[in-house]
């Protein structure tokens, strides 16, 4: 059989493939603003199954595959046989028989490996326990954006060491800059995906050494899907963590600030942060539809 392309981790590309991606993506989405059509992926057809909810992710493949000239579906374990225990082995082998391309968004990486074992399509990670690469497409994107190349830059992750965090790890690799980790004791980063990195990213305790003269400051939800039950003992244990103009004022004068969203304003970040007039995480996120189109022409593309 031959060799399906999937994109589990940004590790599945190498850098000048993830690079032509977001100055495809940066292409499409003037394509799209200047109303010119970009039916490149014409009759393709992308099934997308959510285990956890979405506004962002569901939406931005749903408008990109249509924009492209496909389609895509909805799938939740609620109503399909999978919530009802058939193996995702099973559902790997019938659904790539029937559609061009799987997106899921689950729990346990494990189970994303063991899907795509066993799809004759290229699936993509649509975000689980441990990862989120599309959303680092999208943040890679907007950086290349408003300040040009990232290699060589400083950024710096405030608060969880979770899905999005090894993302960030994995993105300082690839695109070559250095990754500061500020996290609480106890919930630093898986620590074989941070050794992997070697010397482009250091776990450094204290928030304001962490941001001190950095490119790009970057947080996220103090709970992530799955993890409510933690909530009060999180919030206690990242209150010294939450992003404020105190903060920032530590970093570079042009540093930008970044977050997936959603955002709980006045838990991880300041509201005043995210509401500034040249606040560009709207810009990230709208980037999502475009880094994916690109990802998507570039999996399913002739
Ligand atoms: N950032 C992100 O993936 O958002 P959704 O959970 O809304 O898809
Ligand atoms: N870390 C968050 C990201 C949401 C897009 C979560 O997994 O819930």
């Amino acid at each position: 059989m031959r060799r399906i392309q999937h994109f589990l981790t940004l590790l599945d590309l190498p850098p000048a493939t993830l690079r032509g991606i977001i100055r495809r993506a940066s292409e499409l989405k003037h394509l799209q603003r200047t109303g010119k059509p970009h039916t490149t992926l014409q009759g393709k057809v992308l099934a997308m199954i959510f285990e956890k909810s979405s506004t962002r992710t569901r939406v931005s493949f749903e408008a990109g595959m249509s924009q492209l000239g496909g389609s895509a579906m909805f799938l939740s374990p609620r109503d399909t046989q999978l919530g009802r225990g058939e193996p995702i082995e099973d559902t790997a082998r019938v659904l790539s028989r029937m559609v061009d391309c799987v997106m899921i968004r689950t729990f346990a990486h494990t189970n994303i490996v063991r899907f795509a074992e066993h799809s004759h399509v290229p699936v993509i990670n649509g975000l689980t326990d441990l990862y989120h690469p599309c959303q680092l497409l999208a943040d890679m994107q907007t950086f290349f954006e408003h300040r040009g190349d990232i290699q060589g830059h400083t950024v710096t992750w405030v608060g969880d060491g979770n899905n999005m965090c090894h993302s960030y790890i994995n993105a300082a690799r690839q695109f070559d800059f250095q990754l500061r980790i500020a996290c609480p004791h106890g919930y630093e980063p898986d620590a074989k995906i941070l050794a992997t990195a070697g010397k482009c990213v250091r776990v450094v305790r204290e928030p304001s050494a962490a941001v001190e003269g950095t490119d790009l400051v970057v947080t996220d939800t103090w709970v992530s899907m799955g993890q409510e039950k933690e909530k009060q003992h999180r919030q206690a244990a990242f209150a010294p963590y939450k992003v404020t103009r105190e903060l920032m004022a530590f970093a570079a004068p042009d540093a930008l600030f970044m977050h997936c969203l959603p955002a709980y304003r006045g838990m991880e970040v300041e509201a005043e942060i995210l509401d500034a007039p040249d606040s560009v995480v709207w810009n990230e996120a709208e980037n999502r539809l475009h880094a994916q189109k690109a990802l998507l022409e570039f999996l399913l593309g002739d």
